[in-house]
């Protein structure tokens, strides 16, 4: 539930509201239980004076939100007070209080606190593996990048024994003296122990957390300090800047040398995320405060399934508060996937990533007793089968088709490999469930709902795990021969042999934009799948109880992965271009991205098995090198961000959220349409089939050359005609920006599109830089789903 603005809350409902608490007041004092809401204000508001007491119990705080007596018990609690990423309070009121508050001048919006998702998917589904090394070859190498700091807002860091988290010989030199953050002690979290030249900020934010919860942090479950206890955020911060570690690997897999993105750049971990969540008064805390401590990079990992309208989306408002500092937000489209529509964090001013595929797999084999083999993945480490044929059983003939823990048939399984399905349980609980029944190996197989998409795990016994289509001719085999046999051979890690890479996860998030439909989403795609980056020693690597290893590194999967990897080269364009804005930066990794495969064929979706769209993979796969020397960039300031809002539809009063600096916006200079902000990607939605939109747009000249001159090829997409004007670009010292605009009309007649969409480019080149945006077109038939 959010209450957005003024205009949305309906008056009879309110006094409704109001009558039945002031009722409910007089006979009961204590019945009107309290949530956290988030209160946006002017910025001359007099509750943003007010600091969080002990406790919260400030009793100033009613009064200055406007409560009258009727409404003043219980006592509003203050847990935060924003005054960088956003300006605002977040107070524990009850819904009465809350509605009232929203009725007050200077109040911009108020929203009732939620919780968000970390956005990997290891625990209950993808696991998987990479290294970072051979992203970035030689970036890596410059040594320069020391100046730039990435704030991780995640789940803490776990830095004990963690080389990623040390400076490589003699350190980095101080802090950069335009940061004023550090790191905090508390109990397991010894800053000066911790903390050093490369991790230079720990902190932590709960207090939304622990009001959700309903109750103090456990601290024997958890650690209420910067700690992180579950991995997550250590595998991001290394990820993103981690330094470089030789030997690195999980067991026997991925072994070399681990290396994150910027590997120079500093780390400022923000603890937002706890066992059961991440709330928005505790990440827009974080927001405000890396602001206030001068990050350059914020990286974010985390979202929600469903993407909220921007006014009312805590993140889209903080990372709107931040790139208005100048600072990067980089965050995960999420793992909604294949659907579309599904992509989350598409505010335009962050940059979107999504998750693919790099070289490298874990092939282990299932091989049957009739000699056939099927292919499957695996990053199982313990002692192997030894091409021992044992007895195979399915798991629905023995109990439990999905071979939940506690419902095998022990006589059945014991001494045989069995064949589980996949769903519901977690993939490693169900080989879990299989060793504790007394079963030798596990062979896991995909059902129609997961298709074809392998995911490599750390299983606990010997296991593979296979396609639907193998997983049906297996099931078949064991039924129809009489006595089945089976075992699993492990390959271990191979790279170079995948028939194409990178190829897109089936899991990760995808447009169209579902709040923005003229906004292209997500922004690129980077790898996602299996990466290989440090871990906490406090939890195991599928973070499953039953679990009882500890390793220094393990592989995931997740858009969660994949955001770390951008954020670590936006600090490296950050360094090397230190007058970038966040707006240049993302389109210098936009414009570059390539979009063909290690096969010279379109990027694939595993999904689908056939190409990508841009509504999967963006514009294209990152290429740092490239992104370093992009010849033109796509600027836009805060001031473009909200006449793009305005062209939304937004109201005065949502857009204040936004501004925040008291004053109406001006919408009377807003573009014609939204798709008009100057983004280095189109996406049109037709409204018929004589449809035609312009888009304009302006690219500045930041190549070597002052007087380049660049031409435009343009691939129409299917069914339209797309014409650049002028199709010619002379720079010169003088015009260093310049002006062009391109129009997408229906084409032909009668126009015949058997499709929902259709997709093309533009790219402007000088013979030196290819500037690619890409083009995607939305067809009337499903235009509905995108309306607004
Ligand atoms: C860190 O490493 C040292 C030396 O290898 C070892 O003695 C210590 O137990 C380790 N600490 C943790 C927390 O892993
Ligand atoms: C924290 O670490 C420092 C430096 O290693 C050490 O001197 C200090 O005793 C530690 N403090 C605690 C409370 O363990
Ligand atoms: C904290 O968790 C531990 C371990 O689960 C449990 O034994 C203990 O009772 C919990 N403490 C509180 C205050 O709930
Ligand atoms: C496979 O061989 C290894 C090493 O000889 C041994 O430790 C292990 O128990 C064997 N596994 C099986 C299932 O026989
Ligand atoms: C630009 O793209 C064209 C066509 O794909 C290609 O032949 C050329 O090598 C590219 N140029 C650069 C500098 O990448």
């Amino acid at each position: 539930m959010a209450m957005a603005s003024r205009k949305q809350l309906l008056l009879p409902c309110l006094i409704l509201l109001f009558v039945a608490a002031a009722a409910v007041a007089e006979a009961s004092p204590r019945a009107q239980p309290q949530s956290t809401y988030i209160v946006h204000l002017a910025p001359d508001h007099p509750a943003l004076s007010l600091s969080p007491a002990r406790g919260g119990r400030n009793a100033l705080l009613g009064p200055l939100l406007g409560l009258p007596r009727r409404l003043s018990a219980p006592r509003p609690r203050l847990l935060y007070t924003y005054a960088r990423a956003a300006t605002g309070v977040a107070a524990r009121l009850t819904e009465a209080q809350a509605a009232h508050v929203a009725a007050q001048p200077g109040v911009l919006a108020v929203h009732r606190d939620q919780a968000r998702q970390l956005h990997t998917t290891h625990t209950p589904e993808f696991l998987h593996l990479n290294s970072a090394a051979g992203v970035l070859p030689a970036a890596s190498g410059s040594g320069a990048v020391s100046d730039v700091v990435v704030g991780v807002l995640d789940t803490g860091i776990y830095p004990l024994n963690r080389s990623s988290f040390k400076p490589v010989g003699d350190g980095l030199g101080p802090p950069p003296s335009s940061f004023s953050g550090g790191c905090v002690s508390a109990a397991k979290f010894n800053a000066s122990a911790f903390c050093n030249s490369k991790l230079i900020g720990a902190k932590f934010f709960y207090k939304g957390y622990e009001e959700g919860l309903g109750h103090p942090i456990n601290e024997t479950l958890e650690s209420k300090s910067p700690l992180d206890t579950e991995g997550h955020g250590t595998h991001t911060a290394s990820t993103a800047a981690g330094s470089p570690v030789d030997g690195a690997g999980f067991y026997q897999y991925a072994r070399g040398r681990a290396v994150g993105m910027a590997p120079t750049a500093r780390i400022a971990a923000y603890k937002i995320c706890w066992k059961s969540g991440c709330f928005d008064s505790d990440i827009l805390a974080a927001f405000d405060e890396a602001v206030g401590d001068g990050v350059n990079v914020i990286s974010l990992s985390v979202g929600s399934t469903y993407a909220a309208d921007f006014y009312e989306d805590s993140i889209a408002i903080g990372a709107f508060g931040a790139v208005k500092k100048g600072i990067v937000v980089s965050a995960s489209a999420g793992n909604s996937g294949p659907g579309e529509y599904t992509a989350s964090n598409i505010a335009p001013w962050i940059l979107t990533v999504g998750a693919s595929t790099v070289d490298r797999e874990f092939p282990a084999d299932a091989v049957l007793g009739d000699g056939s083999v099927y292919g499957g993945v695996s990053l199982y480490a313990g002692d192997p089968l030894n091409s021992t044929k044992l007895p195979l059983v399915y798991a629905a003939d023995c109990g439990s088709r999905l071979c939940l823990i506690g419902e095998l048939d022990k006589d059945k399984v014991a001494g045989k490999i069995v064949l589980c399905e996949r769903g519901v349980n977690a993939r490693v609980e169900k080989g879990a469930a299989v060793g504790k029944a007394g079963g030798i190996g596990m062979i896991l197989a995909n059902t129609e709902e997961s298709g074809e998409e392998l995911i490599a795990d750390p299983h606990l016994i010997p296991s593979t795990m296979v396609g639907q289509k193998f997983g049906d001719k297996i099931r078949h085999y064991v039924k129809t021969d009489p006595s089945p046999t089976a075992t699993i051979v492990f390959h271990g890690t191979v790279i170079g042999k995948s028939p194409s890479a990178p190829r897109v996860a089936s899991f990760s998030s995808r447009g169209p934009n579902s709040r923005a439909p003229e906004i292209l989403k997500p922004d690129v795609t980077a790898p996602g799948v299996n990466i290989l980056a440090d871990w906490t020693g406090e939890a195991s690597p599928t973070d499953l109880d039953i679990d009882p290893r500890r390793v220094p590194f393990n592989i995931i999967s997740g858009t969660s992965m994949s955001c770390p990897h951008v954020s670590g080269l936006a600090a490296l364009l950050r360094q090397a271009h230190p007058d970038w804005s966040p707006t240049v930066v993302k389109s210098a990794l936009m414009t570059t991205a390539y979009n063909m495969d290690n096969s010279g064929e379109i990027i694939k979706d595993l999904a689908t098995g056939t190409e990508s769209t841009p509504f999967v993979r963006g514009a294209g796969h990152v290429d740092p090198i490239s992104a370093l020397n992009p010849g033109l960039v796509y600027d836009a300031d805060t001031a473009d961000y909200i006449g793009f809002l305005c062209a939304l539809g937004y109201t005065p009063a949502q857009i204040a959220v936004f501004t925040r600096d008291g004053s109406v916006a001006d919408c009377s200079k807003k573009p014609a349409r939204s798709g008009d902000l100057n983004y280095p990607a189109f996406a049109a939605v037709f409204s018929s089939y004589k449809d035609s939109v312009t888009y304009h747009r302006v690219v500045r000249n930041v190549g070597s050359d002052a007087s380049a001159v660049y031409e435009a090829k343009v691939e129409s997409p299917a069914g339209v005609d797309a014409k650049v004007t002028p199709a010619k670009l002379v720079f010169d010292e003088e015009h260093r920006s310049l002006a062009y605009e391109i129009t997408l009309a229906v084409s032909g007649n009668p126009v015949i599109v058997d499709a929902k969409y259709s997709f093309g480019s533009v790219t402007w080149s000088d013979g030196k830089h290819n500037v690619t945006s890409p083009i995607a077109v939305t067809w009337p038939e499903s235009a509905g789903a995108a309306s607004m």
